[in-house]
């Protein structure tokens, strides 16, 4: 299952672009025109995940996805972000630093599946890995858990080959569920949740954490672990 959020914007709502001048028009306005190529890296990054999920069904009798959600960023978060980066505000400058315009998350069942996923993944010729955080492993400050791999995928646009970045952020339910709601959180307190909150926040992603592995472990016992990437 494939929800797809697009943020596309209006042309006539670039006057509304915070900073926006005659500089960050013209990045928006060479941006659009290229803008659809990341559109195609997510429909065919996600069509692989798609079709791995179904390729694990059909043999090992088991969806390790369990849904996926894809954006393309929006010019005014792209501009924001270059500003708050303090990169050139440049076309070459966007195209060269900002790698999460196309961004897909994957939400699985069990940690286990997030790394045969990728295994199964990264094997794949058409795509080469350009950063792996890995805040599974080693969470953020937080508490905040999930997998964040920018890959560039091999597209054809017309008869011109052209690699596009896209970033993926693999995470189980537990996760997403406590990363969606510390998101609002910490939203709605406008960045600035008392220390108590933050560190009972830290907690419950602990707590989840536990949960994780805990089914991990009866799933893995009931289906005697099956691992379908081989290794
Ligand atoms: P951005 O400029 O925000 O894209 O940061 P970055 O490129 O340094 O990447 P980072 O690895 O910090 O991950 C950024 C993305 O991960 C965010 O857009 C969120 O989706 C997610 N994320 C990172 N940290 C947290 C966190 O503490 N809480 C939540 N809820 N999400 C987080
Ligand atoms: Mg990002």
């Amino acid at each position: 299952m494939i929800l797809q959020k697009t943020e596309k914007i209006n042309r006539n709502r670039l006057n509304n672009i915070p900073n926006f001048n005659e500089q960050t028009k013209e990045i928006i306005l060479k941006y659009l025109s290229i803008e659809n190529e990341y559109g195609y890296a997510l429909r065919e990054m996600s069509a692989k995940l798609e079709n791995l999920d179904d390729y694990c069904q059909n043999h090992f009798d088991h969806n390790p996805i369990h849904h996926i959600e894809s954006r393309i960023k929006s010019p005014e978060s792209i501009i924001e972000k270059m500003i708050r980066r303090g990169y050139d505000l440049t076309f070459e400058s966007l195209r060269k630093n900002i790698y999460d315009i196309a961004g897909i998350r994957v939400i699985c069942k069990y940690i286990r599946d997030i790394y045969q996923i990728i295994d199964l993944l990264i094997s794949q010729k058409d795509l080469k890995v350009l950063l792996r955080k890995d805040y599974i492993a080693n969470p953020k400050e937080t508490g905040y858990r999930s997998l964040h791999l920018v890959l560039s995928i091999e597209l054809y646009i017309g008869n011109e080959v052209k690699t596009v970045p896209v970033e993926i952020q693999f995470r189980t339910l537990a996760m997403d569920m406590w990363a969606s709601l510390e998101h609002e959180l910490r939203y709605k307190s406008k960045n600035n949740l008392p220390l108590s909150d933050q560190e009972a926040l830290k907690q419950y992603s602990e707590d989840l954490y536990h949960v994780d592995t805990e089914m991990e472990k009866i799933y893995v016992s009931t289906t005697k672990g099956v691992k379908y990437n081989g290794i």
